[in-house]
């Protein structure tokens, strides 16, 4: 077993810290990947600050709500949503889990005057046989059946937390 597994099997991090060693341990990928879209245009035109006030909202909602998806993982999202064509109107996604990509994905729609929809069966993964790698603790990852699942009130009330943007958010039952 690994130093990591070890520490996160045997030590009780409490979230603020648990967040810090995230943040720390993608630090090499998130930050080269932050500066890079704060410091360049993209093709629905932002404003420096927007760019930036985004970054940090980013990192404002990964601290409140439980977000598998890494910053550059998000950043690399969002630049390909504020590249595409003005004409493509709404962004959809599937799967929520707790909302917080949802409500990152929220503030990028509103920033290229776009909607969002989002499907989920808020029953969590189905029956799957999928091999996922390693998880940053040096463990298997493991999407088991019913895994996930995060009730639709639940969803609402995060997104409607963090969402500056509510109205361009449509979340549905996708069962
Ligand atoms: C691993 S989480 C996705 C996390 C998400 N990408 C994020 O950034 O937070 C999987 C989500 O997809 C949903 N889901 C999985 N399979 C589904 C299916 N076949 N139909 C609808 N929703 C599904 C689950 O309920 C769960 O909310």
């Amino acid at each position: 077993m690994s130093l990591r597994s070890t520490i996160k099997k045997h030590v009780a991090l409490p979230w603020p810290l648990l967040y810090i060693y995230r943040k720390v341990y993608y630090a090499p990928k998130d930050i080269p990947a932050a500066l890079g879209f704060i410091f360049s245009g993209t093709k629905s035109p932002t404003t420096f600050g927007q760019r930036l006030a985004l970054v940090g909202k980013f990192y404002k909602i990964s601290y409140y709500v439980d977000c598998p998806h890494t910053e550059h993982e998000m950043i690399s999202i969002t630049r390909q949503i504020l590249d595409l064509a003005q004409r493509c109107r709404r962004d959809c996604r599937g799967g929520s889990f707790h909302g917080g990509s949802t409500t990152k994905l929220s503030l990028v729609a509103a920033l290229c005057d776009r909607q969002l929809e989002v499907f989920d069966s808020f029953a969590g993964m189905p029956e799957n046989a999928e091999s996922h790698g390693k998880s940053i603790y040096g463990r298997e990852h493991h999407f088991p059946k019913g895994s996930h699942a995060v009730p639709f009130e639940e969803v609402k009330g995060n997104v409607a937390r963090y969402a500056m943007h509510r109205d361009r958010i449509f979340i549905k039952d996708s069962q």
